[in-house]
């Protein structure tokens, strides 16, 4: 962790020299010198950190030493972002100066006397400030003397390591199908035994239902074995309902029931209730005379008492004869308290098949290597993986990437295996892919540990988050996105993640840590990073274990204000505070005054209803996550003097009603997420001077009318300016008059960095608007586009449409509630659209060959139209009757349409009469849904409709009346 620590700290240094001086804020003469001389030091020092971090695992001295230089060199960073951080003051007070000259606005001048009075004083404070600085900076140069001095006293030996590993950032594309290997290794005995266990009829003293625990120690396969059986097809067809739950530890009654009752009704019904036996009773009402399999993964707790609040017990006595839990755990003791009458016990892989694992890996897509000479090196160093198959896994990636037999063996003979604790053993091949990693990197995956075991997380997120610990150094913005994405992956090509999540494009959007490995990050960062359980009942935290805390995550806190201790002074070093499970309502002022070095705070998901002034104190705040809070309504003031924030999540507050007016003083907010906050009418005017912004998920449109608004209002054209913006963005409530010319100034145009644009009209029901077609012309994005939503546009023609041929980037189209519209746009020639859906578009009777692309009458078809498209859904097209296919003279053109067609759902379209024939010759055609479409099921009806011939190719069809949703909840 220091190592990375110093190597950023050594770049501020370098830069506050340059940069003070440039400013002509001139460091007193001292301080300079001062600082030069820190960063020799440093130096020096950084040339030893490699060696120093790996000896300070066997010799606490080293690890004590490390200490206090990680103590002096956040000092040292917090000084200097104190220091930066005037100097934001004073930038951003010279702006208002100036837009206060220019305003015309009489009232600023009759205060100028004050405000100069205010000013001066200001400057005063400012010289011993800065005095105060420069004496600081002596103490901390001080103290490096003597930790420098001490480094002698170990024999360190200087690091010979290059830079970081290029191939790693070359390597990139593959690797993504590399890690989900699914494929299970010297597993099949245990495999067929649970399969037996889960299959066969129980025995009478059995009773209705078994537990089956599956016990092993971290990394040996437990879940991979769970997760086969239950994607098993026997399993599946055998149990009438399957729930999978992650428990983790803590054991939460509450969590679980409620993971349960998510996992059966698919849907968030009963999730919010905080009673147990409501909850308890709900999974028994859906589960009565079923046959459940039940998988509880990763079950810690012993506690007898814990486990039997649950009543699982119980509720499977309701269940159907046959049904089964199924557990893993890495405690036996778990086994006992459950009473589980036997268990499958998962030991060591023999050293054939964590071979077999291991090559499967390492020589993934280069087999021939396997021969020459890195098969036997693979061969003594899978020995090394004691047959944990994780430990095969995880150095069948680390060198896969490898390409010399010189590195391999430098895995080989790789020193850190000399450790000797029982954990260690498990973390030994952990420890290898991590000493592999660039310090920046190591650092990064460091501050996992702050998430709880069995994290969700979100890869932009975490990037964010990066950012604002300053993991990701660099000047540029962008640059920093682009770093922390490649960050990202090379912590996914060495398994450090897993369970990934992506969207239908195929893009990696979230993933999971493996247990193990969340594990060996807090064993790393024991002293730094704590998660804590709040006591029931008790909102005032229990006191830290040390002050070197520096990230702190709170679970389970109950309902009320949150407030540390006044003797609490533990949290003087906190920067990171994030709550999970919790549910605050505000944090006290005076806790927030002992958190002066926070960079990061998360209170997401919780009932938080306002916060104190003093936010505006955490002058080195970076990160500020308030989303999900129901009950906040608004902001204090004092968020505007946060000069660092770079980021501020707000969705999903529904109260939330307005932001500070003074939000332009945030000049280096870069962030800025607000989706889903309904009451929030506009955003604040300032924002259009943050020039430099890169998201802003959504932007609404104030409603014309209310004239104090509309002054205090962004305006769309303000976007104009902003021609970083990436990402998404959504513009919410269009259709007013002069909307066309914001959206002109806007110059969508511009933005080729926005991979996603949503426009929402007003959605009053109404006849054709003559506004929207102007606007839907001037909405003109750049054609980097890749997706596309329209929604609730009243046009009659798809004319102002006219740009949407030339976005040869577009993958995905979404279009929903265009009331009068009578045509589809045409898209058939679009080279990459991958996805199209189409909702009320209540007018249409017809869809032709507009639809393909052909837009004169003599134009005929030819080619290959939609060439990309693998998923097509229409739904809710009231008078759609045709749907026209090929003619005559068209099949004797050479023309292709849809050729990759995957899935085709068309649902609650009453009048359709029938599907046109170029559907039929489709060969990739998996799926076909309709649902609720009378005329269609009659046709097509299996065996029986007159155009049945024609569809009962397809794999995957079904047609029915209605979905399957609908017709439960009737
Ligand atoms: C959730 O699903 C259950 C059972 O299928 C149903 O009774 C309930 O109405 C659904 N709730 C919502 C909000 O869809
Ligand atoms: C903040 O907390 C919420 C839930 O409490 C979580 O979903 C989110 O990922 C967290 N964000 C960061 C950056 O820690
Ligand atoms: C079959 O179609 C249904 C929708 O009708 C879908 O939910 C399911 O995933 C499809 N199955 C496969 C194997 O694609």
């Amino acid at each position: 962790m220091a190592d990375a620590l110093i190597s950023v700290l050594l770049e501020q240094l370098a830069s506050v020299v340059y940069q003070h001086t440039n400013q002509a804020v001139k460091l007193v003469l001292n301080a300079e010198k001062d600082v030069k001389s820190f960063s020799s030091k440093l130096k020096a020092i950084q040339a030893v950190l490699e060696d120093a971090e790996k000896k300070q695992l066997t010799d606490a001295r080293v690890e004590d030493w490390l200490e206090k230089l990680k103590d002096v060199s956040y000092e040292m960073d917090d000084l200097l972002d104190e220091w930066n951080t005037e100097i934001l003051r004073r930038q951003v007070e010279e702006k208002q100066e100036k837009e206060g000259e220019n305003a015309p606005d009489t009232k600023k001048k009759v205060c100028f006397p004050m405000s100069s009075v205010c000013f001066c004083f200001g400057q005063a404070n400012k010289v011993i400030h800065r005095r105060n600085i420069a004496k600081r900076i002596g103490e901390l140069n001080e103290k490096l003397t003597s930790i420098a001095a001490e480094r002698e006293m170990y024999g360190f030996h200087q690091s010979t390591k290059g830079g970081p590993d290029d191939q790693q950032l070359i390597q990139r594309k593959k690797t993504t199908s590399l890690v989900d290997i699914s494929t299970i290794f010297g597993r099949e005995e245990e495999k067929d035994m649970l399969l037996s266990k889960l299959l066969r009829e129980s025995s009478p003293e059995e009773g209705r239902f078994l537990i089956i625990p599956i016990v092993g120690m971290g990394g040996m396969g437990k879940t991979t074995l769970a997760q086969l059986a239950y994607n098993d097809e026997k399993v599946t067809n055998h149990f009438h309902k399957k729930v999978w739950v992650c428990v983790s530890s803590p054991f939460d009654e509450i969590k679980i029931a409620r993971a349960i009752i998510e996992s059966l009704y698919k849907n968030e019904t009963q999730k919010s209730s905080n009673e147990l036996e409501t909850l308890l009773l709900c999974i028994r009402s859906h589960v009565k005379d079923k046959k459940l399999l039940l998988v509880l993964d990763d079950v810690w707790t012993e506690n007898q008492k814990e486990w039997e609040n649950l009543k699982l017990p119980v509720i499977m006595q309701s269940c159907a004869e046959g049904s089964r839990i199924l557990v893993t755990t890495r405690k036996q003791g778990v086994a006992k308290m459950m009473r589980a009458s036997s268990m499958i016990y998962l030991d060591k892989l023999s050293d054939r098949d964590c071979l077999a694992l291991f090559n499967s890996i390492a020589f993934f897509d280069r087999k021939k290597d396997e021969a020459a000479g890195f098969g036997a090196i693979g061969e003594e160093i899978v020995k090394k993986c004691k047959g944990l198959p994780l430990a095969a896994k995880t150095l069948g990636s680390l060198v896969w990437f490898k390409k010399t037999r010189e590195k391999w063996r430098d895995v080989l003979n790789s020193k850190i295996w000399e450790l000797e604790e029982v954990e260690e053993q498990v973390f030994r091949p952990l420890l290898l892919s991590y000493y592999d990693l660039t310090p920046a990197v190591k650092r990064c995956l460091l501050c996992c540990a702050i998430f709880p075991k069995d994290y969700h997380f979100k890869k932009n997120n975490l990037i964010e988050l990066w950012m604002s610990q300053d993991y990701l150094n660099s000047k540029e913005n962008k640059e920093k996105r682009r770093k922390g994405e490649n960050y990202f992956e090379s912590l996914v090509m060495r398994s450090f993640f897993q369970d990934f999540d992506g969207n239908e494009m195929g893009d990696i959007l979230g993933c999971k840590m493996h247990d193990i490995v969340h594990d060996f990050v807090q064993f790393l960062t024991k002293k730094e990073c704590i998660i804590i359980k709040a006591a029931k009942g008790d909102n005032q935290i229990v006191e830290l274990p040390g002050d070197k805390v520096r990230h702190l995550t709170l679970t389970s806190v109950p309902e009320g204000p949150l407030s540390f201790p006044t003797s609490c002074c533990m949290c003087r070093n906190i920067r990171t505070l994030s709550i999970f499970n919790s549910r605050i309502t505000t944090i006290s002022p005076g806790s927030i005054l002992q958190m002066k070095c926070l960079r990061t705070l998360n209170l997401s998901d919780s009932v938080v209803s306002e916060l104190p002034k003093e936010l505006g104190e955490l002058i080195h705040l970076r990160y500020m996550d308030l989303s999900h809070n129901m009950y906040l309504k608004e902001l204090p003031d004092a968020v505007c003097d946060l000069f660092n924030l770079q980021t501020l999540v707000l969705v999903w507050c529904e109260k939330l009603e307005k932001l500070p007016k003074a939000m332009g003083k945030l000049i280096n907010l870069k962030h800025l997420y607000v989706l889903g906050c309904r009451a929030l009418r506009y955003l604040p005017k300032g924002i259009g001077s943050l020039k430099s912004l890169q998201a802003l998920d959504c932007f609404y449109v104030c409603e014309g009318g209310d004239t104090d608004n509309e002054a205090a209002a962004l305006k769309l054209g303000d976007l104009g300016i902003m021609d970083q913006l990436q990402g998404s963005l959504e513009i919410d409530g269009l259709g007013n008059k002069d909307d066309a010319s914001e959206i002109e100034k806007a110059q969508l145009g511009n933005k080729e960095h926005l991979s996603h644009l949503g426009v929402v009209f007003q959605d009053e029901y109404e006849e054709q608007r003559k506004g929207d077609e102007e606007i839907v012309k001037a909405l003109q994005p750049h054609q980097n586009l890749e997706s596309l939503d329209i929604r609730y546009c009243h046009i009659g023609t798809t004319e102002s449409l006219y740009w949407i041929k030339s976005l040869h980037n577009l993958r995905k189209i979404y279009l929903d509630g265009w009331p009068v519209c009578e045509f589809l746009p045409p898209l058939g020639k679009l080279p990459s659209l991958e996805i199209l859906e189409i909702e009320c578009m209540e007018k249409v009777e017809k869809v032709g060959v507009e639809f393909l692309g052909i837009e004169q009458e003599t134009e005929t078809l030819s080619g290959i139209l939609f060439p990309r498209l693998e998923r097509l859904y229409f739904q809710s097209m009231d008078n759609w009757e045709e749907w026209e296919g090929i003619t005559k003279e068209d099949s004797s053109s050479e023309v292709t349409i849809m050729p990759l067609l995957y899935i085709l759902q068309i649902s609650e379209c009453p009048n359709l009469i029938a599907l046109p024939d170029f559907l039929y010759k489709i060969t990739t055609l998996h799926t076909l849904t309709i649902e609720s479409c009378p005329i269609l099921e009659q046709d097509y009806e299996k065996g029986v409709g007159k155009e049945w011939h024609n569809i009962s190719h397809i794999p995957n069809l079904t047609i029915r009346p209605e979905s399957e949703s609908e017709s439960e909840e009737v």
